[in-house]
């Protein structure tokens, strides 16, 4: 990776090419994000998801997901999307996002949303793919996650990035809950960690979308 700084300005994209496959993680622009708010709903508020995620509160409509769209991105925060197949036939499988970003660090959030391609590697892929922009792009240094204990799968996941139990203050300060499992990664276990994935991420600014 390079260590060349790059104005983290407008709207990105990631991609991760293998063999017949493409994964792409878009910053979508307003347009984007409206055409798949009723999807997200969807999978925001499948109880699995729900419960893993602590949002146990009612369902999500494509309202909430725009407003919570909104206000990530007033905070600061650089959501998402993440598609699957060649840009005129792309399927959305879910949204992930880098938020709390201060300091050097940020706090990672993925979610994979049909219960049906959960488990097959695909969270494992677009989080390396959103761990690449923040290192890369946004420069940052050290990654967090604030999960219930609960959520295996997600501890996993990070684990194979490289994270590790992380009680500081810093990483205490993002819980939801008392119980919350926090961890984080630095930038260089975690190249050290995915170095045979990283040579086939490309990075590129989506020229021409308009920033929202
Ligand atoms: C958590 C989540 C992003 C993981 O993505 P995924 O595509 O399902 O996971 P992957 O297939 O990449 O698997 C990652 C690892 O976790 C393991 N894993 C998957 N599901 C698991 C489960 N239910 N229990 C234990 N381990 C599990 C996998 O086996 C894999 O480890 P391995 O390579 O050593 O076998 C996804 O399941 C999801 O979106 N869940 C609901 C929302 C959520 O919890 N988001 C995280 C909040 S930060």
């Amino acid at each position: 990776m390079s260590d060349t700084p790059i104005s983290p300005d407008g709207l990105w994209s990631v991609d991760w090419r293998d063999e017949d496959q493409v994964f792409t993680a878009i910053e979508p622009t307003d347009a984007e994000i409206a055409g798949a708010a009723s999807e997200l709903a969807g999978y925001y508020s499948d109880a699995h998801n729900r419960r893993m995620m602590a949002h146990e509160e009612e369902a999500f409509t494509a309202e909430a997901v725009l407003a919570y769209y909104r206000e990530l991105r007033e905070e600061g925060g650089r959501p998402f999307l993440l598609l699957q197949g060649s840009s005129g036939a792309a399927s959305l499988v879910g949204d992930g996002d880098l938020r709390n970003i201060e300091d050097g660090t940020a706090e990672v959030a993925i979610l994979i949303g049909a219960r049906n391609v959960q488990g097959r590697g695909l969270g494992t892929r677009y989080a390396i793919m959103l761990h690449v922009f923040a290192f890369e792009v946004l420069g940052l240094e050290r990654l967090y996650i604030s999960v219930i204990p609960a959520n295996a799968a997600s501890r996993r996941l990070f684990e194979k990035l490289g994270y590790e139990i992380d009680d500081s203050p810093e990483a205490r300060d993002l819980i939801d809950d008392e119980t919350d499992v926090t961890m984080s990664v630095s930038r260089a276990r975690f190249e050290s960690t995915v170095a045979a994935s990283l040579p086939r991420i490309r990075i590129a600014k989506r020229d021409g979308a308009p920033v929202s």
